[in-house]
């Protein structure tokens, strides 16, 4: 028998392996000063694109004196005890109504966090004789979420309609079978990539399959549909969405999250969903500082005007100068280039320390070898100064790609990796 640390001590898995090469640099970045289109990395001002602030609320004064003032009044502690022992506030309550009244639902819950969140509500909303069908790209707490199920489940290609159907058959056969039901799960914006869910023709298909539709719009509230309400008003189709999820930790600039749905499948979530109910309630400061989040969202729409002028000329601007920046619907912006792991980073830090430019890099496994990933994220505090060093940066990276310099920049990194 073999101490159990000694795997974990061999092997730091998929990504941990990458740590002495990556940490500080590449993973665990230490971005400082306060969050906003410039901010400092390793003493450096860069223009940072990796930031889910959209709507830029993180630094204004008016959020922070709201969060600060609720310090004042309730400290961090407040409610202490889980919502159903003695962490339920009047607060509580009305941030819900709010935030389903602005999603066009019936009613909504508050979760700690939109991970742990959506975890608990998929394993709420099913039983073992339950079937559910998802997109294999779902985000890692959708999957997570997935692997409680004890009953059948069933990815289908990303947002390919003749799989989603394909999946949908096996599942109905399944269903009749056991006399459970059917849940499909959707993100409402696929975080990498930018594409939206296929939220409208999934709620088509509801005319021939008896299924109920979870959304995970962490990306597309606040920042899609007319008023905000994200994807699926974005798409029409919010009334299709049986139970609709966002997270604070995006354009809302927190920490917390929410599930709205019809009343009667909120009041089951309330008393079923373990995370909630085994958890300390969202602590007040959170949710003051979240109605007054809500409120922005609402009455300032000139914030989702500003991110979206944004949005547009950095992918138009991408677009002009001949990038490929995929199929994305949505503020998400990817860049695919083609190059090996040791030439992204070489790439990546040429971005940093020579044009001042911060964006994510996502390469293999997350995206077929060969290609890299370039993931930059406008908010509303972004310029158009910003959009434009940015868009010349990436030409001069990409001719430094193309005429091989990062291939030899990166030789002796290439040949430890075996690359
Ligand atoms: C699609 C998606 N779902 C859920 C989450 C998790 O939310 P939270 O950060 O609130 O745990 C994230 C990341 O924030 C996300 O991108």
């Amino acid at each position: 028998m073999r101490d159990l640390f000694d795997r974990i001590i061999e092997n730091k898995g998929p990504l941990g392996k990458w740590a002495s090469q990556a940490e500080g640099y590449f993973v665990f970045p230490k971005l400082e000063g306060p969050i906003s289109n410039r901010m400092k990395f390793q003493g450096k001002d860069v223009i940072t694109w990796s930031i889910n602030d959209y709507l830029g609320l993180a630094s204004r004064p008016d959020v922070r004196a709201v969060d600060a003032q609720a310090a004042v009044d309730y400290g961090s502690a407040y409610p202490m005890g889980a919502r159903m022992m003695s962490g339920h506030t009047d607060l509580h309550e009305k941030l819900q109504n709010e935030l389903a009244a602005f999603v066009h639902k019936e009613a909504a819950y508050l979760l700690n966090f939109g991970y742990q969140g959506m975890v608990s509500t998929i394993d709420a909303l099913v039983s073992k004789d339950d079937v559910i069908v998802y997109d294999v790209d779902a985000h890692a707490c959708i999957i997570d979420g997935v692997r409680l199920h004890h009953g059948k489940r069933f990815t289908y290609k990303h947002n390919d309609l003749e799989s989603i159907e394909k999946n949908l058959q096996r599942a109905v056969k399944i269903a009749e079978q056991t006399g459970g039901g059917i849940l499909l799960i959707s993100e409402g914006v696929f975080g990498m990539r930018g594409e939206q869910g296929r939220l409208k023709e999934i709620v088509a298909l509801k005319e021939k399959y008896n299924f109920r539709l979870l959304v995970d719009d962490a990306h597309g509230f606040g920042t899609l549909g007319k008023t905000g309400a994200g994807a699926g008003e974005e798409q029409g189709i919010q009334d299709g969405i049986d139970v609709y999820f966002a997270t604070f930790a995006k354009a809302m600039a927190s920490t917390g999250a929410f599930i709205a749905a019809d009343q009667e499948i909120i009041d089951y979530l309330k008393y079923n969903l373990r995370s909630q109910m085994f958890a300390k309630s969202l602590q007040m400061q959170l949710v003051i500082g979240a109605l007054k989040r809500l409120d922005m969202l609402r009455s300032m729409p000139e914030l989702r005007e500003k991110l979206w002028e944004n949005v547009n000329a950095l992918q138009n601007g991408l677009k002009e100068r001949g990038f490929d920046i995929g199929t994305t619907q949505s503020c998400v912006t990817p860049v695919y280039l083609k190059g090996s792991i040791p030439e992204a980073m070489a790439l990546v830090k040429d971005l940093r320390e020579n044009h001042g430019i911060f964006c994510s890099i996502v390469v293999y496994p997350v995206i077929p070898k060969g290609l890299i990933l370039l993931r930059l994220i406008p908010t509303a505090t972004h310029t158009l100064e910003d959009v434009e060093e940015t868009l010349v940066a990436f030409s001069a990276i990409r001719e430094r790609l193309e005429n091989g310099t990062y291939k030899r920049l990166s030789a002796a990194v290439s040949a430890l990796m075996g690359e």
